[in-house]
């Protein structure tokens, strides 16, 4: 038995006025899976994530997630149920340092004559073990963010992530201002995030990096999948040609649902 998807969005429809983002979008990310979502500017892509990570709501279609149709009207909504995206930057207090950025909003106290006092080693070492587990080296856990390097702020977002319950991370161009090295480790982090059992989706618009870590391709054309495809199964030309609308190929069916040739027709 295939394990239970994550989220299934099913026809997700959105309209701004009279643009129709989005036309009726069906997918499902499983835990454990990379998903990476292609596709032109203005396909859809962004209007998608955003109705998940419940920045927005979709004018009808239905998002399942965990197994229960869910309502959310903000993003603390979705964050509550472990789903989170993951903006480089944006999240982090960049005059603080990383265990502060880690323990923001939970920090560890103990009362002192009635008053609380964090309590700092603590909240230091569970910072060191959740990066280590996420395989990130920061050297000094009280360097101030504003000293680290874009992929290491990103490393930092993505492991309180995963050390604070999440299930399903969204990145939205995560390596686009990041230098070759940086974003080769950010695959690694991406990587290790799945191993972990955490859903992703990567909107990218580099090819290679889709190809690098994904499981699934999924491109998005107008607003509607053009195409939801194993990476194992499929090239670069053809995503190329789905993006811009070269050809159709809808829906990756599982194997045992391939038409196979009849045996025994030619006897
Ligand atoms: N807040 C908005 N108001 C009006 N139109 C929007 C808004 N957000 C997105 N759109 C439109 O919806 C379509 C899809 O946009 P978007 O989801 O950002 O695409 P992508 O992320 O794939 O580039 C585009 O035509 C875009 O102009
Ligand atoms: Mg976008």
């Amino acid at each position: 038995m295939p394990a239970a998807a994550l989220l299934e969005l099913i026809d997700i429809r959105k309209s701004f006025g009279a643009i129709e983002a989005l036309r009726g979008v069906t997918l499902s990310v499983f835990p454990g899976e990379v998903v990476a979502l292609l596709g032109d500017n203005g396909a859809g892509k962004s209007t998608l994530v955003k109705i998940v990570a419940g920045e927005q709501r979709q004018s009808s279609g239905r998002v399942v997630y965990d197994g229960i149709e869910r309502h959310f009207t903000s993003p603390g909504d979705a964050k509550a149920v472990g789903i989170e995206t993951v903006y480089q930057d944006l999240s982090l207090c960049t005059n603080l340092d990383v265990v502060a950025n880690f323990f923001m909003g939970r920090e560890l106290t103990r009362r002192v004559l009635g008053l609380p006092v964090l309590r700092d080693r603590e909240m230091e070492a569970e910072t060191a073990r959740a990066l280590a587990a996420g395989g990130t080296q920061i050297p000094s856990l009280r360097t101030k963010v504003e000293h680290l390097s874009g992929g290491q702020r990103q490393a930092i977002e993505l492991n309180r992530f995963v050390h604070w319950g999440g299930k399903l991370v969204i990145l939205d161009e995560p390596f686009a201002a990041l230098g070759v090295e940086q974003t080769r480790r950010g695959l690694e982090t991406v990587d290790r995030v799945r191993a972990r059992g955490i859903g992703v989706i990567l909107i990218t618009h580099v090819m290679a990096q889709a190809f690098a870590v994904a499981d699934r391709i999924v491109v998005m054309r107008q607003g509607a999948i053009a195409g939801d495809l194993r990476t194992g199964e499929t090239s670069p030309d053809e995503v190329v040609h789905l993006i811009t609308g070269g050809i159709e190929r809808i829906g990756a069916a599982p194997r045992n649902e391939q038409v196979q040739p009849e045996k025994g027709a030619n006897t």
